[in-house]
């Protein structure tokens, strides 16, 4: 065992977490009594600097208002983060401390789009993009990769971007990187190849990194605006260590934009708003995170990639008619399920089938758009016990599927 001890198992039932909620779980597959191996959060402890530097701060026992300086602190524990960890040097001037991702995306759509306008996204698609394009009017157009069975790999359809680019009416393009739930880590080629495309269209790019820091050691993840550009306006990256550090409750990112005018624009609609100051225990949290969670993070990424080596070896020798898709970053796995799918009574779904007979609750494919019909997501940040368990009750649910349908 490492320093930290991700092999234990720790009872969230009692701590209202959506993941475990017994009427969601409920409404998502059937029923309650399953290990529910969907939405993004980790049933790991945050790292213990960051628990200790929240317990601190709550023994003060008074949470005002907190100050100007209390931002910049963030900003400034965030960029020497992202320096470190990604060699990405950042201006401070260029970094606002928002609110949680799909906040700051959602408030990006308004000032950048009008309604009627198309926004690009790669799919399949992290659901909530969808949700908030067409929430403010806009046209969701999806760019589908290309998905190789064989290899088990998504990349990128750029004749088709193409095409979608140059429609004057889409202005705006969401790009997720690293991908969920595709997992895949962008090369620098593709990004250069898609920043090319975009700057040639006079697009722009947000590119939603939530998953940058959770990329695994033989692969390296590039932040888009780190690359050079020849369009009018360089990317706007989110990044945020809710997903890293398993924070997400706490609502805060970090949003980089280099363009003075979208930038001074943004600062003043979260004004408007008024939540340009995120809460006391969130800057508490990231601040301590991105000073402190190095070592932490790098422990947890050999976990995860154990975890991964379980569930594939598995699958390969138990289930070989389902394929992993091995992500490159995160804790999210795609499953090709499509020869199980076929096997399934009409109209009952994938999703339904593992919560009701194996009693694992994950997402299923279509969750991310008709283009994964046949895929289920898995959430494997979980401890290797847990892991193991769900993979049996899954074969169990299959191997007795095919008695009946062989
Ligand atoms: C790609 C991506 N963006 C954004 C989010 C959500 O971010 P937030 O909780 O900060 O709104 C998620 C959560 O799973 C995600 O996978």
């Amino acid at each position: 065992m490492g320093s930290y001890d991700f092999d234990r198992v720790i009872d969230r039932r009692t701590t209202e977490s959506v993941k475990w909620d017994s009427s969601v779980l409920q409404s998502l597959v059937g029923r309650s009594d399953v290990i529910p191996m969907w939405v993004a959060d980790m049933d790991f402890l945050s790292p213990p600097q960051v628990i200790s530097a929240l317990t601190d701060r709550v023994a003060h026992g008074i949470f005002g208002y907190p100050s100007a300086q209390a931002v910049e602190k963030s900003i400034t524990a965030f960029s020497q983060w992202a320096a470190q960890r990604h060699g990405w040097e950042i201006p401070d001037r260029q970094i606002i401390c928002s609110p949680g991702m799909i906040t700051t995306l959602s408030l990006l759509i308004t000032l950048t789009t009008e309604p009627g306008e198309g926004i690009i996204v790669q799919s399949p698609t992290y659901r909530p993009f969808g949700s908030i394009i067409t929430a403010h009017g806009r046209k969701l157009v999806e760019n589908r990769m290309l998905y190789d069975r064989e290899s088990g790999t998504y990349t990128l359809d750029l004749i088709e971007l193409e095409a979608q680019l140059a429609r004057d009416e889409n202005r705006l393009m969401i790009f997720c990187s690293p991908h969920n739930p595709a997992g895949r880590v962008w090369t620098v080629d593709e990004l250069a190849r898609v920043q090319q495309l975009c700057d040639r269209h006079d697009v722009l790019i947000i590119s939603d990194e939530i998953h940058a820091d959770l990329t695994y050691p033989a692969v390296t993840h590039t932040p888009f605006a780190s690359l050079a550009h020849e369009g009018a306006r360089a990317p706007v990256t989110c990044m945020a260590p809710s997903k890293t550090f398993n924070i997400a409750g706490e609502h805060i990112s970090f949003t980089v934009i280099p363009d003075p005018e979208l930038r001074a624009a943004y600062r003043d609609l979260l004004k408007k708003l008024s939540i340009a100051t995120p809460g006391v225990l969130a800057m508490t949290a990231a601040e301590a995170a991105y000073q402190h969670g190095g070592p932490w993070l790098d422990e947890l990424l050999v976990y995860l990639q154990r975890n991964l080596d379980i569930i594939e070896g598995f699958l390969k020798e138990r289930l070989p008619m389902l394929q992993l898709v091995r992500p490159q970053a995160s804790f999210i796995a795609f499953i090709d399920c499509t020869a199980l799918l076929r096997k399934l009574p009409e109209a009952s779904s994938l999703g339904e089938f593992f919560g009701d007979q194996a009693q694992v609750a994950l997402h299923d494919g279509l969750w991310f758009g008709s283009s994964a019909e046949g895929f289920v997501r898995m959430n494997f940040a979980m401890p290797a016990c847990v892991i193991e368990q769900s993979l049996e009750q899954i074969a169990a649910a299959v191997e007795q599927l095919l008695q009946v349908t062989p």
